[in-house]
């Protein structure tokens, strides 16, 4: 078996799109950064989402049953920071536009795009628990698909778009 740190340089060079993924329980918001999120079918529409047991969002997305992940562009790498740092953390949900898509998790209006779900399986695999979660409704926010990418250790700049000849 490899090294922990082997296994991380090599992971690093995986680019991964960035979502936001929040509940609410006991009518409070949670939320964290998170780049361990992928589709997993398109009959149900099933997601999955990797997060840390000791995140301060885990327990309330066990709790509650129910999550939403909102996939960021380029624009919200402001709100990228507000999540994945534990300094902010009380501060995540001052700034932004919050909607309901109906479960109640807060949907960033302004994201690429909010997949409400509700969780239908919670795997626990060592310092992580993967939730599947069936969506129940999806919103497309923006036209434009310039999304957030995390490679190496740092967010790829703009000019990464401007330069291939997407939107931005
Ligand atoms: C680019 C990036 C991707 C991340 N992906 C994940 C992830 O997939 N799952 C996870 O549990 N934490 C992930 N994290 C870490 C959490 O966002 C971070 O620990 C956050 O502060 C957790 O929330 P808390 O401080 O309220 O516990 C990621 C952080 C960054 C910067």
């Amino acid at each position: 078996m490899i090294e922990p740190d082997v296994f991380k340089r090599g992971m690093r060079r995986l680019a991964a799109g960035v979502s936001l993924v929040t509940t609410v329980h006991d009518s409070v918001f949670h939320g964290l950064l998170a780049t361990a999120v992928n589709s997993v079918s398109a009959d149900p529409p099933t997601v999955l989402v990797c997060v840390n047991r000791a995140s301060s969002a885990h327990a309330p997305i066990a709790g509650s049953g129910i999550f939403c992940v909102n996939f960021l562009g380029l624009d919200n790498d402001e709100v990228a920071q507000r999540f994945s740092s534990p300094i902010e953390r009380e501060k995540r949900f001052q700034a932004g536009d919050w909607r309901d898509l109906g479960t109640g998790s807060p949907a960033l209006f302004g994201a690429l795009a909010s997949l409400d779900c509700r969780v239908t399986q919670m795997v626990e695999v060592s310092s992580h628990t993967v939730f599947f979660g069936e969506v129940l409704s999806l919103e497309l926010w923006t036209e434009r698909s310039s999304p957030l990418v995390y490679v190496d250790g740092s967010y790829l700049p703009k000019s990464t778009f401007a330069a291939s000849g997407n939107v931005v």
